[in-house]
């Protein structure tokens, strides 16, 4: 069985969890990917911070560049723009190919990335950089390839929906509820990418590149963010028959796309309206297919872990055997429209 060499670039939560799946399944991830999948290196800041016990500390190193020089294929889980984008222009330029789930960075810079990637003759892949376990990036890119997307309604960031559950359910305040989700780990210290939108415009734009098949940035995204919410606005629409969610919004319109991402109220029957905690759901309209409903954890180490790990199999069997390539994006330039409604 040909050997396929991973550089992994990050070893937080969910790069520590790569590694335990990927030992604890190696067989039958190999297996499906034809190939023999073998860690060579892992790139983190400091050699001496506290790790998970699966990632084993001889394959540390600080130097990214000396791994991604040697590897297949590169998976980047650092975040972040910076050093992100130059490791990952890297890797095209070494011929590897690079599984990621930075969606700041493929909000901001997924054009120049997939070009990168489509001059260096690799693939880009990032099932993980919207809606953790959710193959929504895959059912978009891959299964809805037969109809045409007309509107893609969801709820992308589980911090915020935890938040507004929050509010809704125990009528918190705001503070209280954010400062809720940083206990459980759901918010960062600073909770503003979740709180401000940024993280669910982040994604907006990828799936409505997605859907669309055109180049959507973040800043396309009309954003709102949850701040000004209160237990006293939630409760009111509750008693007009309405939860208030933070959505995410891409609509078809004859002359172009409209773009949202804010607080917004989704009738009680709507299945949005039953997404709790810090789930995910994504409602995609197609012409031909009617509503299809994307449904799962969004977030968390191995959730978002299990995407990144389908993506390797995927670029594995594609490097070695062919097979399907992630379809590319950007056949056309759609205009952009102000936002009407979600
Ligand atoms: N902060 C994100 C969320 C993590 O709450 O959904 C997953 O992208």
């Amino acid at each position: 069985m040909k050997e396929v060499k991973v550089a992994l670039l990050g070893a937080g939560t969910v790069g520590s969890a790569v590694v335990r799946l990927l030992q604890a399944n190696a067989e039958e991830f190999n297996l499906r990917a034809g190939a023999r999948l073998r860690v060579i290196g892992i790139a983190v800041r400091n050699l001496e911070a506290p790790r998970d016990p699966a990632i084993d500390r001889a394959l540390l190193t600080t130097d990214a560049h000396a791994i991604i020089a040697q590897a297949d294929i590169v998976i980047e889980l650092m975040g972040g723009i910076e050093p992100a984008r130059e490791y990952i222009l890297a890797a095209f330029a070494a011929g590897a190919s690079v599984v990621t789930g930075n969606k700041a960075l493929l909000a901001e810079h997924g054009p120049e990335l997939y070009d990168a990637a489509a001059r260096a003759g690799v693939d880009l892949y990032y099932e993980a950089a919207v809606g953790g376990a959710v193959p929504v990036v895959y059912g978009l890119r891959e299964s809805l390839a037969g109809d045409r997307v007309t509107h893609i309604l969801g709820i992308v960031n589980g911090t915020t929906n935890y938040i507004l559950d929050e509010m809704t359910t125990n009528g918190e305040s705001f503070d209280a509820a954010v400062k809720k989700a940083q206990e459980l780990g759901y918010a960062e210290a600073d909770p503003s990418a979740d709180v401000d939108g940024y993280d669910a415009a982040a994604k907006c734009a990828i799936l409505a590149s997605l859907a669309f098949h055109t180049r959507v940035q973040l800043s396309d995204v009309h954003t709102h963010g949850i701040r000004e919410i209160t237990p006293e606005m939630i409760a009111s629409a509750g008693r007009g028959g309405y939860v208030v969610k933070l959505v995410a919004s891409a609509k078809r319109r004859a002359d172009g796309i409209e773009l949202y991402v804010g607080p917004t109220l989704i009738p009680a029957q709507h299945p949005l309206a039953t997404v709790h905690g810090a789930y995910n759901a994504i409602v995609v309209e197609g012409e031909a297919a009617d509503r299809l409903m994307f449904y799962g954890p969004g977030a968390g180490g191995d959730p978002t872990a299990t995407a990144v790990l389908s993506d390797l199999v995927a670029a594995a069997h594609h490097r070695v055997h062919g097979g399907l390539a992630p379809r590319e994006l950007a056949y056309g330039e759609l205009p952009i429209l102000p936002p009407t409604q979600a």
